[in-house]
């Protein structure tokens, strides 16, 4: 029955994840049997197979410390100063699970609108009042929504009703005597400061509960001395090599992603001989490439993981400006079946929109998935939610569009600063999707059950599965794939992933 994967794709036409099918095998186990451990790259282990993109609307500190709470891994974009990645990446590698690393703060002649417009952006009940605004400086008080509901000038500055006698735990104090006191004193949030006053963190009750809940979820994904795993991306420029200098300078980069849509070029072998030379025990994802002789080229350098897709995002646009590129399903499994004889490990990257992809991308061959549009509009992505007809939405743009380029993301589609600008991806907006706390967690049980109906009990088995032949596979008609969405109901509700 059906198809080995060497044949399928063998026939010459390029397929993507909707386009095949895996056949069901046989069911003698839980999906909770079904164990996802795997590796991003060739020395760093995920509990959860699951990757967020660099780009500018997708990873920053936020979304990079909880992936890896959630056993995955973020990965910064670069669109920003070397200072400013720095910063970032310190965050995650500082971020003591439990707390909030970067808590709300406003000054004291903020209004109660101020309050509330940030309230709005950043789904938080209440704000520390700090000297100038900012966290990191003297705590002055708390304002919370019992201390503005019943007051009518929004006008009204936060220093004329905060609750100024806070009480707050020493920045010495463990989790475990933190939570006590925050249980003691029965209150939503506890602020964490130095000797002078300064607030560093904050533990919250939703914080609290979440620690309480945190064996149920996959381990975190941790270094040696148990502080969280951060990626990072950087170019291929002379400057990128001052980057990747000071981000580990700072002992704050775990893997660093050599960012290019075509990664097989004399510019990112170069970089990569340097970063090997310069850093041998940092681990670097090579990228982005789509044939076996792309990717054995990068490995020949010494790629420890390999980022497979061109074209694929729900953001691209370079197959159709640029003609080039591949189905991401016959990408996955042509790079990953090179990759894998010699032990480097796939991130199947663009074109993930539910955890059926997912499930086909580990059973092609890759070792993990990389995100972007599943991500973004999170409650971790960067930038604000504001509305568009109705809908409360967040940014999401490919970092090969106008805008995106305009901050300085060009040089990965190796355009010349100098002559016309060509874009590579488009701009717009994606709808609230809550936090990838619930997210996440739901992507990975739907994989296990996915899984479960290929009758393989982990990605390695899969893995096994493919090469040997067991796993067998068809090419999807495209009424067969209007047969496998929703049909003939005359309203439905969907819950997505
Ligand atoms: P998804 O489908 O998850 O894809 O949104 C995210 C991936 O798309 C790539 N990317 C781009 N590709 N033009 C492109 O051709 C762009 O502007 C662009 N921006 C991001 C990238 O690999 C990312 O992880």
């Amino acid at each position: 029955d059906g198809y080995t994967a060497a044949q399928l794709f063998g026939q010459g036409t390029t397929y993507t994840y909707d386009d095949v099918i895996f056949l069901p095998g046989h069911i003698n186990f839980g999906a909770h049997e079904v164990d996802l451990n795997t590796y991003v790259t060739r020395k760093l282990k995920l509990a959860t197979p699951v990757v967020s993109s660099p780009m500018d609307t997708v990873t920053e500190a936020d979304m990079a410390i909880t992936m890896a709470m959630m056993g995955g891994m973020g990965f910064l974009h670069y669109n920003m100063t070397t200072e400013g990645q720095v910063a970032q990446a310190k965050r995650v590698k500082q971020h003591v699970p439990g707390f909030v690393t970067s808590p709300a703060a406003l000054a004291p002649q903020s209004t109660i609108a101020d309050f509330e417009a940030l309230k709005a952006k950043r789904d938080v009940r209440g704000a520390c009042i700090t000297e100038d605004g900012q966290p990191g400086s003297k705590l002055l008080g708390i304002v919370t929504s019992r201390d503005t509901d019943f007051i009518n000038d929004r006008h009204t500055p936060l220093s004329d009703v905060m609750t100024r006698d806070v009480e707050t735990a020493p920045e010495s104090a463990s989790l475990e005597h933190v939570l006590e006191q925050l249980k003691k004193s029965k209150r939503n949030l506890l602020p964490i400061v130095d000797s002078q006053g300064h607030l560093v963190r904050l533990a919250t009750k939703a914080g609290f509960l979440e620690e309480q809940r945190a064996p149920r979820r996959a381990a975190c994904s941790a270094d040696g001395g148990g502080r969280l795993l951060v990626g990072a991306a950087v170019g291929t420029r002379d400057d990128d090599r001052a980057r990747v200098d000071a981000l580990r300078a700072a002992d704050a980069l775990d893997a660093v992603i050599l960012d290019s849509s075509q990664g097989d070029s004399t510019y990112q072998l170069e970089m990569l001989a340097h970063v090997k030379r310069a850093h041998p025990d940092l681990q670097v994802v090579c990228g982005n490439v789509v044939t076996g002789r792309q990717a054995r080229s990068l490995i020949d350098g010494g790629a420890d993981a390999l980022r497979v897709g061109m074209g694929s995002g729900s953001i691209c646009t370079t197959q159709e400006v640029c003609a080039v590129g591949r189905g991401q399903a016959a990408a996955v499994y042509q790079v990953s079946r090179v990759a894998d004889q010699c032990g480097v490990p796939t991130i199947a990257d663009g074109g993930i929109q539910n955890s059926g992809h997912i499930a086909k991308a580990l059973s092609l061959g890759a070792s993990t998935v990389m995100c972007g549009s599943l991500f973004a509009g999170t409650t971790e992505a960067p930038g604000e939610y504001f509305m568009v007809d109705g809908v409360r939405v967040k940014a999401y743009r490919g970092m090969g569009s106008l805008e995106a380029m305009a901050k300085g993301s060009e040089a990965r589609y190796h355009s010349d600063t100098q002559s016309l600008k060509v874009a590579q991806g488009v701009a717009g907006t994606v709808r609230d999707k809550g936090s990838i706390r619930t997210t996440v967690p739901f992507l990975a049980q739907a994989v296990r059950q996915g899984f479960q109906d290929m009758g393989v009990r982990s990605i390695a088995d899969a893995h096994r599965a493919l090469k040997q032949g067991s796993m067998r596979l068809e090419a999807r008609s495209s009424a067969a794939q209007a047969e496998g969405n929703i049909h003939d109901m005359h309203s439905f509700r969907k819950v997505r992933w």
